[in-house]
């Protein structure tokens, strides 16, 4: 049987520079549903690409002294060898000055002008370079573009114009009748509000104040308008208007993933060039959010962007590929910052799935000389174990479907949690020192049970960390076997067979210092390592008792918990202190207690702190919690029944 297509596309980018996170963090996500699709069986087509032509371009390589060609090439070769450090496994990478995209983009201002949707005239209006954006004076901000907020220029030239206005209307009722193809749903109401309900505007499709682009075939004083240009690249790179079977094969896109900025072009330029050239249209458009920092948004010109190679080298591709599939929720703004990055090594990759992996590999040299056993007696913990496992696959299919990836990456973590409660319960440990007939055969299901879950989470691993799930399946020698790679062996629990040699590897995610990581990122330098034990050593600064007396502690109960939107270690709980005396409070503890397991819970509270904001919810109390040295929380709670309210002398 044929194999369904996937078709996924990321903006093609500007060569007028080194790319950043922002640009890393789309193409990463592309990635990770590509390599997710083929895992399930699709064939899929990942495109990429750059956006070389245009006044920007052209300016910013006049002011670095090169010729356009010359500073696209050297950009290209440097973002190339991003995105292979990145693992970005994309099938084409198109750039806009190759002849095959060139040639095609004159056939199709041709096909245009033959069919009456270009005419020429004289476009005199405003302009943002940056954006390559023309803008009407009821649009922009006291002659700043709307969209970036630089300044605009006053532009007068003869043009050819596109007849918008001819296709609005259907335009309209394809938006209104596809709920998916404008995604996340808020963008649509933007595009029909903002800019198809006042109206469409012809289109300014050429340019005659600079050279640097495709010129018009019929009127060579005339260079195409950019983004006319750019946007053709997702069927060009087909072979759009060739021989070439794969604009058959893989058009409409499936998803053309972009950032939010971009959307209007997306979803009404593209679209009506597309109804003009008689072709379908993409199935979806989905406009995620920006990667921002504390202080706002990157860019360039504050000289405050991320370089992701920097990133990569200090912690590693896998690392960062999964801070920002898993930190960001897909479609909303997120913040990227040093302090989030290191928490998410060192709480969800180095304590949950690298201690994982470490303590089962360890536990099955220690005790079957790194040999799997069979299964021995089973138990109804194992059952559970293996139904989370099972019912995982299919809820992940379903939100990388809905491009919910960082969701999808949280129910996988759900499996890896599962497995490290399931090496609590079944203490191995006790198993192995009891040493009798019944304790050994226990002990085989264990390990039996746990090498099984690390390869479900190894499989499905793979499309967002490539090089760990290897290391993985290295560690399980399982690495040339396909069959046990796959997403269908995941359909039943039992795969990897007793018998194999497995050995325990380094760990894969060292632990990280905060403060050290802090420095670095601040200023460059190495950190002064700290003393690892010092946050865990009891001080030796004294306070006196009336400063202890100053803290109100008391003993509430928890009554409600929920999580914190767009805020993964937060959760939001309600405490009873007395009778109809209820306090708010957000905690980061979500990574160790669900918010069901908290309800009923006896806690210690510290009453009298002055309420503060988090992510803009009320917390009016904090929760008492040991913290071990890599910063796993546990909570207080009172040894005995004590009523509500008593107070912590
Ligand atoms: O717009 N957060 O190219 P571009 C998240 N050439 N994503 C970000 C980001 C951030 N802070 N900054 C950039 C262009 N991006 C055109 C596209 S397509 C036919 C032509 C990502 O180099 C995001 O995907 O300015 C955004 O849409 C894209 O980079 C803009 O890249």
């Amino acid at each position: 049987m044929e194999k369904k297509t996937y078709y996924i596309t990321t903006p093609i980018y500007y060569p007028s520079d080194k790319l950043h996170i922002g640009h890393s963090y789309t193409t990463v996500a592309a990635d990770a549903l590509a390599r997710f699709k083929r895992l399930t069986g699709y064939d899929v087509w990942f495109l990429t690409g750059t956006d070389e032509h245009g006044q920007k371009i052209q300016r910013q390589a006049e002011k670095r002294g090169h010729s356009p060609q010359q500073m696209v090439d050297e950009i290209v070769d440097w973002i190339k060898d991003l995105w292979a450090k990145l693992y970005i496994s994309y099938n084409d990478f198109i750039r806009t000055t190759e002849p095959r995209h060139k040639e095609a983009v004159q056939n199709i201002f041709a096909r245009f002008y033959e069919n009456g949707d270009i005419y020429k005239s004289k476009y005199e209006g405003w302009y943002c370079t940056p954006c390559e954006s023309f803008w009407l004076e009821r649009q922009m901000e006291e002659e700043k573009c709307p969209d970036c907020g630089r300044d605009l220029e006053m532009v007068s030239e003869e043009s050819y114009f596109f007849r918008m206005s001819k296709y609005a209307e259907k335009l309209r009722q394809h938006i209104e009748d596809n709920p998916d193809f404008i995604l996340p749903p808020s963008r649509k109401n933007e595009m029909i509000n903002n800019f198809i309900e006042p109206g469409l505007e012809d289109l300014c499709v050429s340019r005659t104040t600079f050279e640097w682009g495709i010129k018009v075939p019929f009127d060579p004083d005339h260079v195409i308008y950019v983004w006319l240009d750019a946007l053709s690249n997702y069927i060009t790179a087909l072979g759009y208007d060739s021989d070439d079977e794969k604009f058959k094969k893989y058009w409409p896109a499936d998803v053309h993933l972009i950032g939010k900025e971009i959307v209007r072009f997306h979803t009404i330029y593209w679209p009506i060039f597309l109804m003009a050239l008689d072709l379908p249209l993409p199935q979806k458009v989905f406009g995620h959010g920006w990667l921002i920092l504390e202080e706002g948004k990157m860019s360039k010109s504050k000289g405050n962007v991320v370089d992701p190679l920097l990133l990569v080298d200090r912690y590693g591709t896998d690392a960062i590929r999964y801070y920002l599939l898993r930190e960001i929720s897909f479609g909303a703004d997120g913040v990227f910052s040093i302090e989030s990055l290191v928490q998410r090594i060192n709480y969800d990759l180095a304590n949950d799935l690298g201690n994982l992996v470490s303590r089962a590999l360890t536990m099955i040299e220690r005790y079957f000389h790194g040999e799997l056993p069979g299964s021995g007696i089973s138990d109804e913990i194992d059952e559970e174990l293996k139904q989370v496992a099972l019912k995982i696959p299919a809820k992940m299919e379903l939100l990388m479907n809905e491009l919910q990836i960082s969701s999808a990456l949280a129910e996988l973590w759900e499996l890896v949690r599962q497995c490290n409660r399931y090496v609590d319960q079944t203490a191995p440990w006790d198993l192995f020192k009891s040493n009798d007939h019944t304790s050994r055969e226990r002990l085989k299901t264990v390990m039996y049970n746990l090498a099984e879950g690390i390869r479900f989470i190894g499989v499905l691993l793979q499309p967002f960390m490539p090089a760990t799930s290897q290391k993985i399946f290295h560690q399980l020698n399982i690495n040339e076997q396909d069959s046990l790679l796959s997403w269908e062996s995941l359909g039943d629990w039992g795969a990897i067979f007793p018998g194999h040699i497995m050995q325990r590897e380094e760990d894969l995610f060292p632990r990280l210092n905060l403060n050290t990581e802090i420095k670095w990122s601040s200023d460059g330098e190495e950190g002064e390592e700290q003393d690892e034990e010092s946050t865990t050593d009891v001080s030796n600064e004294q306070v006196s008792l009336e400063d202890f007396n100053k803290l109100d502690l008391r003993v509430g109960k928890i009554i409600s918990a929920e999580k914190v939107p767009q805020a993964d270690k937060l959760l939001c709980v309600k405490v009873e202190l007395q009778e109809e005396q209820v306090k708010q409070m957000v905690a980061g503890i979500a990574a160790y207690y669900s918010p069901e397991e908290l309800k009923g819970k006896y806690v210690v509270v510290v009453v009298n702190l002055p309420p503060v904001k988090l992510k803009g919810i009320k917390s009016e109390g904090m929760l008492l919690a040991a913290s071990d040295k890599s910063g796993k929380l546990s909570l207080i709670t009172p040894d005995a029944d004590i009523p509500l309210g008593s107070k912590i002398t």
